[in-house]
């Protein structure tokens, strides 16, 4: 069955990041020149989905804000004859058809995912999480849809981490079926390391069937006292087939300090304008 519709979540609280995300969406903070979950949106229409669903939590508007057209400033730059920039505005508000709704407590990505019921209906559909940007030569997303597609069946993207980080994580174990397709046996959401069957992580990619929501639906809470995705998707497992897919690309972590300061700075080195001169002006600071 085709694949047409996507979910992004972008519900969490970002504690993270406070106090940046005490008033503010952690999904608007600048990766470089644009908000993250701008980057994710693109992966989606880039991958070809034509109904994009981002679940908002409290404080979310300026994310309806940012991809609704904005009549005054291409006014202005129109005016101005600011043809560049005009253009880009223009791009956000024609980014697929995007919808949303309200997840009323953040209750949890596995709830999260549960509050897409209505929107997805009987059809498998993709979810994107913002906590990873992954920059690859096909989207990411799309990568997981071709499997889908070829499987018929619910595929995880997932990389190996290091061991010390697995607890960050929901870790698989898998059978190896292909150079990097997995029959999943197990899954565990931020195991204990000594306890991880593996060191492969989920990484915020997935194409899921619709039958995880009759599971969602009675998911109780777990790691962290939240209704956890890797819970109903270990359930999923026990009467669907799930595969998981070590997808091609290299992945920021967007999520925490770190990753998110690494892509900040190769985006920035990457760029036609800046690039040179932030090269040479990051050779020298660090001496
Ligand atoms: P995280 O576990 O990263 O949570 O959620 P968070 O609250 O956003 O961030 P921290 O850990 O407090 O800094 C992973 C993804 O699931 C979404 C988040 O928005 C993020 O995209 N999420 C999480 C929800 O939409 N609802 C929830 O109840 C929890």
């Amino acid at each position: 069955m085709k694949v047409k519709k996507v979910v992004i979540p972008a519900a969490g609280l970002g504690t993270r990041f406070l106090p940046s995300t005490k008033a503010q969406p952690k999904e608007m903070l600048n990766i470089f020149d644009k908000p993250s979950i701008q980057y994710i949106v693109e992966e989606a229409v880039n991958a070809g989905i034509e109904d994009i669903l981002i679940i908002l939590g409290r404080d979310k508007k300026s994310i309806e804000d940012h991809f609704d057209k904005s009549y005054e400033l291409e006014d202005k730059l129109k005016e101005k004859g600011n043809k560049k920039l005009l253009e880009g505005i223009e791009e956000i508000s024609n980014l697929g058809n995007i919808h949303y709704i309200r997840q009323k407590e953040p209750l949890g990505l596995g709830h999260a995912i549960y509050c897409a019921k209505s929107f997805v209906g009987n059809e498998p559909f993709a979810v994107i999480l913002g906590d990873d940007i992954v920059k690859s030569k096909k989207p990411c997303i799309q990568q997981l849809i071709e499997k889908y597609e070829e499987l018929d069946s619910t595929i995880i993207g997932v990389q190996e981490v290091d061991r010390k980080d697995v607890n960050k994580y929901g870790i698989v174990k898998g059978k190896k079926l292909s150079d990097r397709l997995y029959k999943v046996e197990d899954l565990v959401e931020k195991p204990k390391i000594e306890e991880a069957p593996s060191n492969v992580a989920i990484i915020g990619r997935y194409v899921i069937s619709p039958t995880i929501f009759d599971i969602l639906e009675n998911t109780e809470p777990g790691a962290g006292n939240e209704i956890q995705l890797t819970d109903g998707l270990k359930e999923l497992s026990k009467i669907e087939d799930v595969y998981s897919y070590i997808f091609e690309g290299k992945r920021y972590d967007v999520g925490n300090k770190f990753g998110f300061l690494q892509a900040t700075v190769e985006f920035a080195l990457e760029d036609e304008e800046l690039g040179k001169a932030f090269n040479e002006y990051l050779k020298n600071i660090i001496k």
